[in-house]
């Protein structure tokens, strides 16, 4: 196996019907798989369903079913909407899964074994809504500090992991890792919290008070708390525990995309979970910002304010909704959502520049060469200038890949793309060939054509339906993996091109 990738979107809870905060997760994972496997790497991407807890139960409860049933129903929801917002996840997690509940057993009983875990007394408050206990003095006026709803106390027995034992060595790790969490400003956010001392964890629940969750391997009057359950799906899904899995090639290289409300789970129980496991930590964890209303407040479906993703997609086409979840959030802020900003890169960035470019070669190709692509003359400063920008952008775009900002590779994209339009303004080929000089008219096409090849293979990430639809129209098959063919000049002359039909329609158009 060569260069191993290894990308993770959190599991999303099954109470909640997929919207557009979970929708971001899962295309920006999708969009930096999909580069991985461009640039030739051994790419695998997963997502999933987190399926126990006392939401959960509460929620299936609510409809009168089985919690396994009810998971059985979200769960098909997150798929199908995954599949229509074209994600090419390589495995889908559920935590009621058999392989994961294996690996929870064997976590817990490896971790009782060597005195990790104690059995203690407890005493806290308990926001059900964010399955966490706070103590008194964490309280906002006696109510949850972080969503502000009541909080019930509660006093009883339960099972604890010693994760203060491991804060110095935590501190020491992140400092010493700079790009272990991501961006630096959430780094900082963390190592804030390292400040106060940390209690330990809880990682049980007596079953009096939450049936549905996988029972202590040590203890059945017990359940698993259930973040401590959720965290270890990374590690069941690379083949953790596994014979001849490919756990040890591709573990040390995982990136969890996170949103920025999950930052202390990941960032301080799962590193210690990890440390007292004696594994590997991931390579980096990366926080992103919410999407949220023009009046500040985060989107979800509790606050009833979510935007369904596939509401959104039936009018502006999959690839242009993905294009605005990348464009539109610069990672690590939180972003304004607004339909009118998405309708407005539809007509701006993809119909009036991409749409265009593509429009304008394939067309005068066929008004004036019966559709086939002409061979490249002599080649004159306004080329070589069009050629280099082209011949940098693979790199330049990766750079901003690497640093987890899809929105500024898309904004090279599509500056190279403007250029490109600015070319064929500036040569005006339509002037030449009416004028007889057709061999210029038909090499300005060829180089044209060539920036739209190379800037299509760089989006095919975040649209690959409608980079699919411009390969199509040009003849031409990608090499794999495609990164071989990001250099200038790879379209055969002579070869036919199919006829256009507009990449991005008008949108009075498409709603009429
Ligand atoms: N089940 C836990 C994660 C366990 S991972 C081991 C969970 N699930 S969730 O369904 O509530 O949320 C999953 C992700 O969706 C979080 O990263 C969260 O930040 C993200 N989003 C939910 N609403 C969001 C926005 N409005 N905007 C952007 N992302 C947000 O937490």
């Amino acid at each position: 196996m060569s260069d191993p990738f290894y990308i993770t979107t959190p599991i999303y809870y099954v109470n909640d019907a997929p919207h557009l905060g979970h929708a971001y997760t899962t295309v920006l994972a999708d969009v930096l798989a999909r580069f991985a496997r461009l640039r030739g790497r051994d790419a695998f991407f997963l997502t999933g369903t987190d399926e126990h807890g006392l939401k959960v139960q509460l929620a299936a409860q609510k409809r009168n079913i089985a919690p396994q049933d009810y998971s059985d129903i979200m769960q098909a929801q997150f798929r199908s909407t995954w599949e229509k917002l074209g994600i090419s996840y390589d495995d889908f997690i559920r935590t009621t899964q058999q392989r994961h509940v294996k690996v929870v057993q064997q976590v817990l009983n490896d971790l009782w074994q060597r005195g990790e875990i104690y059995l203690g007394g407890y005493e806290g408050w308990y926001c059900v809504h964010d399955e966490r206990f706070w103590t008194f003095k964490d309280l906002l006026e006696g109510k949850c500090p972080d969503c502000g709803r009541p909080v019930e106390k509660v006093v009883e027995a339960n099972y604890f992991f010693r994760m203060s034992t491991y804060q110095d060595w935590l501190i020491d790790y992140i400092k010493s890792h700079p790009d272990f969490i991501q961006p630096a400003y959430r780094r900082n956010e963390v190592l804030g919290f390292l400040r106060q001392p940390l209690a330990d964890l809880c990682i049980s629940r007596p079953i009096n008070r939450l049936t549905w969750g996988i029972p202590l391997p040590f203890d059945k009057q017990f359940v698993t708390y259930v973040w401590f359950d959720a965290l270890l799906n990374y590690i069941t899904a690379a083949g953790y525990g596994q014979a001849n899995s490919q756990f040890d090639q591709f573990w040390p290289q995982a990136i969890h995309l996170i949103g920025k409300d999950i930052l202390t789970t990941h960032s301080v129980y799962w590193p210690i979970m990890l440390k007292a496991m004696n594994l590997p930590m991931p390579r980096t964890i990366f926080a992103h910002g919410w999407w949220v209303t023009h009046q500040g407040q985060k989107m979800s479906k509790s606050l009833g304010n979510a935007v369904a993703p596939l509401d959104l997609v039936d009018i502006y086409g999959v690839d242009a909704f993905r294009y605005f979840l990348m464009r539109d959030m610069t990672p690590g802020l939180d972003a304004d959502f607004s339909e009118d900003r998405l309708a407005e890169r539809y007509r701006y960035d993809l119909s009036n520049n991409l749409g265009n470019l593509v429009q304008r070669v394939a067309s005068m190709s066929q008004r004036y060469f019966n559709g086939q692509l002409s061979a490249p003359g002599p080649i004159t400063s306004d080329d070589e200038h069009l050629c280099r920008l082209f011949e940098s952008l693979p790199e330049r775009t990766f750079a901003q890949i690497d640093a987890y900002n899809p929105q500024q590779a898309l904004i090279l994209i599509m500056e190279a793309l403007n250029d490109a339009n600015q070319y064929l303004e500036l040569t005006a080929p339509w002037k030449l060939a009416v004028t007889g000089q057709l061999d210029r008219t038909g090499s300005i096409l060829y180089n044209a054509a060539e920036a739209v090849r190379i800037a299509s293979i760089l989006l095919w990430p975040v649209m690959p339906e409608k980079c699919y639809s411009i390969w199509q129209l040009f003849n031409w098959t990608p090499p794999q993996p495609y990164h071989y063919a990001l250099v200038w000049g790879k379209l055969q002359p002579g070869t036919k091109l199919n006829s256009p039909s507009p990449l991005f329609p008008r949108l009075e158009m498409m709603t009429a």
